[in-house]
């Protein structure tokens, strides 16, 4: 993982949760890749918001999956790596954490391309 903070950004979170969201999603960018994975972290101020990018060169996710990958139990039951365990928990969970904060949390992904997760929080 590499992370790139070009800021010092403050903001007012539930550092536990805040702290198991951020690894779900890196939990997550290791386990969907077929290839060995490559993360980057993205921190930076917009606004009056911390945006952190969280990019993959994991196994991507197609249109009709993106729509559902918040929800409760959703998981992507076809293709190469569908013997990867989850609950299909954990973004449901990164969703909740975010909203309840105030933040927004948005997906772009192509299929064979990889993901990013943008996550927007408040500043302090
Ligand atoms: N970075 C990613 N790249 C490709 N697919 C992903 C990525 N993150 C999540 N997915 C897909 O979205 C589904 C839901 O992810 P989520 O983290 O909610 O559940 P899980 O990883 O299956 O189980 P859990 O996190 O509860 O252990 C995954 O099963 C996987 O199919
Ligand atoms: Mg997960």
């Amino acid at each position: 993982v590499s992370v790139n903070l070009k800021d010092n950004l403050e903001v007012m979170a539930d550092e536990a949760h805040l702290q198991n969201a951020f690894l779900n999603i890196l939990d997550n960018a290791n386990k969907y890749c077929s290839q060995k994975p490559s993360i980057i972290v993205d921190v930076s101020r917009v606004q009056q918001f911390a945006v952190l990018d969280f990019s993959d060169n994991g196994i991507g996710l197609d249109k009709a999956a993106q729509k559902r990958i918040f929800e409760k139990f959703f998981r992507v039951s076809t293709g190469d790596l569908h013997t990867v365990k989850g609950f299909g928990l954990g973004l449901s969970y990164v969703h909740s954490v975010i909203t309840a904060h105030n933040g927004q949390i948005e997906l772009s992904s192509k299929p064979g391309k990889g993901s990013r997760f943008r996550i927007k929080l408040p500043l302090a």
